[in-house]
């Protein structure tokens, strides 16, 4: 029986911190930090809203978390600066060895899945952008399920849509919170 590789997507296929050259033509040597605080509160609003059930697109937590850091850094960006920041994201791109190695798991003859904190709209985009949407089986997105990762439900509810069991399926991220999600709700993660 094939194995399934859950790929989260921000942080793993997605360099996030794809915005530091925008910024920097903005803020110069703050570009590093305010990415970074952008986004550890983007991912911090999504936990806080799956505690307290008040689920919003992960887009809403980005931009939320972009006016958070906005105010900290004390960088007065205009709108259509954050809107230029916003389009950026749906644009992110993906880091450098990830389709050379998405291609060879998936000649080995893993089933490939994308599954994120994004919507699925905006994952497709990403993936579409970065050339390498052909490699995946599909995507799953939490949307459907109304929370964030590491809510154990949302791991559930992506091998119920891949329709495996968790011994046979593993979990890839590069956010150790997500791999810690995934080995706690039974999944196999690395
Ligand atoms: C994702 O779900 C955790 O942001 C990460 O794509």
């Amino acid at each position: 029986m094939s194995v399934t590789l859950a790929f989260d997507v921000y942080g793993t296929l997605i360099d996030t911190r794809g915005v530091v050259g925008l910024l920097e033509g903005w803020m110069g040597d703050l570009a590093e930090d305010f990415s970074q605080c952008w986004r550890e509160k983007q991912l911090e609003y999504a936990f806080r809203r799956a505690l307290m059930r008040h689920y919003a697109d992960f887009s809403v937590c980005t931009r939320e978390a972009l006016d958070h850091t906005c105010l900290r850094f004390d960088q007065p960006l205009t709108d259509e600066q954050k809107n230029e920041l916003m389009a950026f994201y749906r644009k992110l791109p993906v880091y450098e060895d990830v389709p050379e190695a998405l291609r060879a798991l998936k000649l080995e003859g893993y089933r490939l899945y994308a599954f994120s904190n994004g919507s699925r709209r905006s994952v497709a985009g990403l993936l579409e952008h970065a050339g390498i949407a052909d490699c995946f089986h599909g995507i799953v997105s939490v949307e459907e399920q109304r929370s964030f990762k590491p809510d154990p439900g949302v791991y559930s509810y992506f091998l119920r849509e891949a329709k495996v069991l968790n011994h046979s399926s593993w979990l890839i991220s590069g956010n150790p919170f997500d791999v810690i999600g995934a080995i706690s709700a039974g999944m196999n993660g690395a």
